[in-house]
């Protein structure tokens, strides 16, 4: 028997709201990922989907939404910068999810390999060579390679059930 063809269990279809809240259940750090785009010019995204993939070789992944303005941008940007936020960057993350503004109007950042920004103040910087794309529903994730990092003494940005959070260690 096939459990994923045969399953004779007919579900009733996830509600769209109910999934987001269980979704932020899973509380994230928050990231900038930042590339040039055609004409040279900076862009970047505020995404909390960001993992680790692989150590060996060190690989991570992000994905972004098929419709998002920027999506041509980080489809044909050979590299990209995930920018890992710090926990006094919320106006950063604000910054980068906002439409019709120059997102880098005001924003400090030093250029990384390629030219690709770097903003400054975050906790930490994984500098990636772009190594595939996967489709995922209304998603695409993007696979880096990581080819130089940066991590620095700070506190993160964390993001859950819609809201931003603050990092506390609980120590036994
Ligand atoms: C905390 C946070 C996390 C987000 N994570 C993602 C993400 O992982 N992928 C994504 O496509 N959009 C994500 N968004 C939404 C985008 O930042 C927002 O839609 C985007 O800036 C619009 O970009 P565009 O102008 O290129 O369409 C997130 C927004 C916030 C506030």
């Amino acid at each position: 028997m096939n459990v994923m063809t045969d399953n004779p269990v007919a579900l009733p279809a996830l509600d769209p709201m109910e999934l987001r809240r269980c979704l932020g259940a899973f509380v994230t750090g928050v990231t900038v990922v930042t590339a040039l785009d055609a004409e040279g010019q900076p862009e970047g995204i505020t995404a909390n989907s960001f993992s680790s993939l692989s150590l060996s070789p060190p690989l991570i992944v992000w994905s972004l939404r098929l419709n998002a303005r920027s999506f041509k941008t980080y489809q044909h940007a050979p590299r990209f910068a995930v920018n890992i936020l710090a926990q006094d960057q919320m106006p950063v993350s604000n910054r980068f999810a906002s439409s019709g503004i120059d997102r880098f109007e005001g924003i400090k950042h030093t250029l990384g390999l390629g030219g690709v920004p770097l903003i400054d103040g975050c906790v930490a910087y994984l500098e990636c060579s772009l190594e595939a794309t996967h489709p995922g529903g209304d998603h695409v994730l993007f696979i880096g390679r990581v080819e130089r990092i940066q991590t620095l003494d700070k506190q993160p940005l964390a993001y859950g059930g819609g809201e931003y959070k603050a990092v506390v260690p609980l120590r036994p």
